[in-house]
């Protein structure tokens, strides 16, 4: 089996405190607990105070990584920020980050790839440290969701939630670290979950806040359909990749977007649902930080130990999807 050549050296994740319940939604919108729990899995999800950004956010849950690796700030020579939220569109949230944390020597940059974003951080990490530009990467993925989610749109609105996650990547000195990955985009299938108005094409204008072109729309059904198949396919490829099967993951840690999504992709990926991590129930879908969220929940709990098989998979808009295979 090949070496890996970059290893998570710490892990840290940040929840706003604010909740809201199903009972919450029962009282903006015509939907109801038992039609969301059944249809999704949601309890709740974090929402963000109005103070609380993008940025913020990333800045906390790095703290923790950072705090785990034993690394100071001025020691992280790069930093991506996977996020579909940026609190700006220029610059981006990276350097925010970079000025939030005085982390002077590391280069700061987004990357877009939406739910996909914290995975494809991570490869993009690892090729930094193969190339021997970087030796201390910290890959964040951080969203505030409820600023573009529509609030009279219960089809959507009960989705989202809002939170970061962060790893700390370093060289791997031995067998626990990146075994393999395998990405994937399929950009014809873009308005089936998309965000229309507000950038270079519709710029914000009266009629974009009239039409909310500005919040995040989904064609549900197709979604589902999507990432059961990409995510499924994506596991295959990147255990293929590291020489592995179905039957050597001890844990699979999927984008926490939708109970039903998790259990279609782990059966169809023919992994047993008690090798699955779910928190879905706790935070909805924050996106980019669900997957560091759940992995370092999963720790936490005793559902990780050294030399654990890890698979984590993720799909969302672009289409982009993928996976990645980690030895504990
Ligand atoms: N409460 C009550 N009824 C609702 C709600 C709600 N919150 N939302 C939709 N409905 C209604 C619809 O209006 C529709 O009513 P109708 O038959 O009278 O027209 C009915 O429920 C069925 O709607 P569908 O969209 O067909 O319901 P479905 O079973 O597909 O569930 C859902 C909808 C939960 C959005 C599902 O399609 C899904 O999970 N898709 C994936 C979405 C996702 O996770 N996206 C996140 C981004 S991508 C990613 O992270 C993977």
């Amino acid at each position: 089996m090949k070496r890996p050549i970059a290893a998570l050296a710490g892990l840290g994740s940040y929840s706003p405190e604010r909740i809201l319940t199903n009972a919450d939604f029962e009282k903006m919108l015509d939907t109801s607990d038992t039609w969301i729990r059944e249809r999704t899995g949601i309890r709740e999800r974090h929402i963000a105070r109005p103070d609380e950004t993008t940025a913020s956010m990333a800045r906390d849950a790095s703290l923790q990584a950072m705090t785990e690796a034993g690394l100071r700030p001025e020691e992280i020579d790069t930093i991506i920020v996977a996020t579909a939220t940026p609190d700006r569109l220029l610059p981006s949230v990276a350097c925010d980050v970079q000025a939030l944390l005085g982390a002077k020597n590391a280069t700061a940059f987004d990357i877009s790839a939406a739910c996909s974003g914290w995975v494809y951080g991570l490869v993009l990490g690892e090729a930094i440290i193969a190339a021997g530009t970087g030796e201390r990467v910290l890959v964040l993925g951080a969203e505030k969701l409820s600023a573009i989610t529509d609030y009279t749109d219960r089809s959507t609105a009960v989705l989202f939630g809002d939170g970061a996650g962060a790893a700390v990547l370093t060289r791997a000195t031995g067998d626990r670290g990146i075994l393999s990955s395998f990405l994937k985009t399929d950009g014809t299938l873009s308005e089936l979950l998309w965000r229309p108005g507000g950038g270079t094409i519709h710029p914000p204008s009266e009629e974009m806040l009239k039409d909310r072109s500005y919040y995040i729309k989904m064609a549900g059904r197709e979604v589902f359909k999507n990432a059961v198949r990409s995510m499924a396919d994506a596991a295959g490829k990147a255990l293929e990749r590291a020489g592995l099967s179905a039957n050597d993951v001890d844990l699979l840690v999927p984008h926490q977007a939708n109970i039903r999504i998790i259990e279609a992709t782990a059966e169809h990926a023919h992994i047993p649902q008690e090798r699955v991590y779910v928190n879905v129930d706790r935070y909805g879908n924050t996106s980019s930080a669900s997957i560091p969220n759940a992995l370092l929940e999963a720790r936490q709990c005793g559902r990780l130990e050294p030399g654990m098989v890890v698979l984590l998979v993720t799909f969302g808009a672009g289409f982009t999807w993928g996976s990645l295979v980690l030895r504990w």
